[in-house]
């Protein structure tokens, strides 16, 4: 049985380094720092900002100081090379969007529709993507082809892997959390039919992993340290983790199931 891994960081450098400024707010800091640097700059060459905002003279040679200073910022403040051209065009495409006289509840559409599909993404630093069939395939695999095994999927999106296994595995007692409310209610309106599934919005980090057979976890990097002690804490003898795409830094795998289809993404699975 493997042992819980401490979560405390520790102390081997100076102990009063500065707190680094959390990934969430780096990309804001990029375009807030950017857009005082331009201004200044448009101040002391007497243009009036507010003016050049809106398509006006020197308009372009702000956007690109603009688009220039975000990305150098972000890539200070160490974020990953895919922020570079998010940060440079973000304020380019929100001006470019304003000519488009687009009415505003659009927008507000927009980011309600966002908010919804993706909800804590920022605190969780876990995103929607979907696990393949292929991958639903071999997730069954692992499991007794017959009996009333307990699964859960830890963040379970839109349902997909819950009813993939609901099909291959019928007898299976399927527990699926989600904390964004879009996917919640689609995945429950998926797996309405199913008695033996259970499907709610709520924080997996909340759920007792005791009670289940499988875990599974389509989730990020970030997640894994914690997942790992928390199912070294509860996960009983017997039952296995499975983490698609994601291996865990303080644990090699009992097993690893090379994917060799398209996206790459290998099942690894431990065994408690
Ligand atoms: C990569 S998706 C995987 C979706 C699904 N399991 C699949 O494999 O198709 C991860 C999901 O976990 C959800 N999630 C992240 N943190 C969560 C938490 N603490 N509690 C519940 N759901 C969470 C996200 O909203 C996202 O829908």
């Amino acid at each position: 049985m493997p042992q819980a891994p401490s979560l405390e960081p520790a102390i081997d450098g100076p102990v009063f380094a500065p707190k680094p400024v959390s990934p969430p707010a780096r990309p804001l800091l990029a375009q807030f720092g950017a857009a005082t640097l331009t201004a200044a700059y448009a101040a002391a060459m007497g243009w009036v900002t507010g003016e050049a905002w809106s398509m006006g003279q020197g308009t372009v040679p702000l956007l690109l100081l603009h688009a220039v200073l975000a990305a150098s910022l972000g890539q200070a403040l160490g974020l990953a090379a895919w922020w570079l051209p998010v940060n440079a065009l973000f304020v380019p495409a929100a001006v470019w969007m304003r000519e488009l006289d687009i009415a505003p509840a659009w927008f507000f559409a927009a980011f309600v529709g966002l908010a919804a599909l993706f909800w804590s993404t920022h605190r969780t630093r876990v995103p929607l993507y979907l696990t393949s069939r292929r991958s639903c395939e071999r997730l069954a695999s692992l499991l007794p082809a017959t009996g009333e095994a307990r699964v859960l999927d830890l963040g379970c999106g839109f349902g997909g892997v819950l009813l993939a296994l609901h099909r291959l595995r019928p007898g299976l007692r399927l527990t699926g959390r989600e904390v964004a409310p879009l996917p919640a209610w689609i995945a429950r309106w998926r797996l309405r039919n199913v008695a033996v599934a259970d499907v709610r919005r709520a924080d997996f980090w909340e759920e007792d992993l005791s009670q289940y057979d499988m875990v599974y976890a389509f989730l990020s990097p970030e997640a894994m340290p914690r997942l790992w002690h928390k199912a070294c804490t509860e996960m009983r003898s017997g039952s296995m983790l499975v983490s698609n795409a994601f291996p865990i830094r303080e644990a090699d795998p009992d097993l690893a199931l090379p994917w060799a289809g398209a996206h790459r993404s290998p099942l690894y699975v431990w065994r408690f």
